[in-house]
């Protein structure tokens, strides 16, 4: 497994593995692995030849009252999870690399990025499209894995790629969740015992919902409400939005007709944690 920190050495890479018809998947990341981006890794395994991942902690995509700074970071650890699926190039630049002075370009994507995460992190999907354009650029991928974890991050990139023309195919994986359902978080990390045991109410709650859909219901404010109830038995849980969108367009969504994210976003202690489903009439 190859580390290569510079933009010019990656796509030199990228240009021989393309001269020699080499397919190269690749998944971005912010690093400190756990299971869901090891198999996001895999699955770029199964889709091409080569595997690239990228690890770079990007600081446009963070609030200035966000977690930066503390996110957490171990690179030998994850260089080490890396090595173990089978990734053939690790790309981890600086951020002098990646943003020298007098960068001043931007990817904005519109309606998608508006609502859910949009709404709450101004600014953050703009440093998301950017990072994953400019990486586009550096990687040259014929395919990138993205999780639906980050359900409206996957849709930012799928519509950024289809209004741009980037050559690249996005493909998407389901959520990794841990045993008892918590989706799996760089950010569980800060959870306490007591904060962790709380967070389980989020997945409950998409589950619950899954549950009155299966029943019947269709009245998004009744799924909705319930979903704020199981929240609610939470004390440390501070829904910061709870949500019913139209699965493809983030559209506002009444009554279940069609397939709609059921999107959740909650601090739990200092912890922002996310997480959605899809619910089907
Ligand atoms: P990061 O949070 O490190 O996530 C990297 C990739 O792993 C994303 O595609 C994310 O959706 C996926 N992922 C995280 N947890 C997952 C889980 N439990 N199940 C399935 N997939 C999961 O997302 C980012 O980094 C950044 O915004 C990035 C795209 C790298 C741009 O900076």
């Amino acid at each position: 497994m190859r580390v290569i920190d510079t933009i010019a050495e990656m796509q030199q890479q990228a240009d021989q593995w393309r001269r020699d018809g080499v397919r190269i998947g690749f998944v971005p990341t912010m690093g400190f692995f756990h299971e869901g981006h090891l198999a996001l890794m895999r699955h770029a395994g199964t889709l091409a030849d080569k595997v690239v991942i990228s690890i770079f902690v990007n600081p446009t995509q963070f609030g200035p009252n966000e977690d930066f700074e503390s996110y957490p970071r171990d690179m030998d650890r994850d260089l080490a999870m890396a090595r173990g699926v089978g990734v053939d190039v690790v790309f981890a630049p600086s951020v002098e690399e990646m943003y020298p002075e007098g960068f001043q370009t931007y990817v904005t994507v519109e309606e998608v990025t508006r609502p859910l995460c949009g709404a709450s992190r101004p600014g953050h999907f703009r440093g998301v499209a950017t990072v994953v354009a400019k990486l586009f650029h550096i990687v040259k991928p014929h395919v990138a894995v993205f999780g639906e974890k980050d359900y409206q991050q996957l849709l930012t990139i799928r519509r950024m790629v289809r209004d741009l023309a980037m050559d690249v195919q996005v493909v998407g994986h389901p959520i990794v969740r841990e045993e008892d359902g918590l989706a799996m978080s760089s950010r569980n990390t800060y959870l306490c015992e007591e904060e962790r045991r709380e967070a389980l109410l989020l997945s409950r709650s998409l589950e619950e919902a899954q549950r009155l859909v299966g029943k019947g219901e269709r009245n998004g404010e009744a799924i909705l409400a319930h979903v704020r109830r199981v929240l609610g038995a939470g004390p440390r849980v501070r829904i910061d939005y709870a949500e019913l969108r139209d699965a493809e367009t983030l559209g506002t969504v009444e009554t279940l007709s069609r397939p709609a994210l059921l999107a959740l976003a909650a601090y739990v202690g200092k912890a922002r944690l996310i997480d959605n489903t899809v619910l089907k009439p």
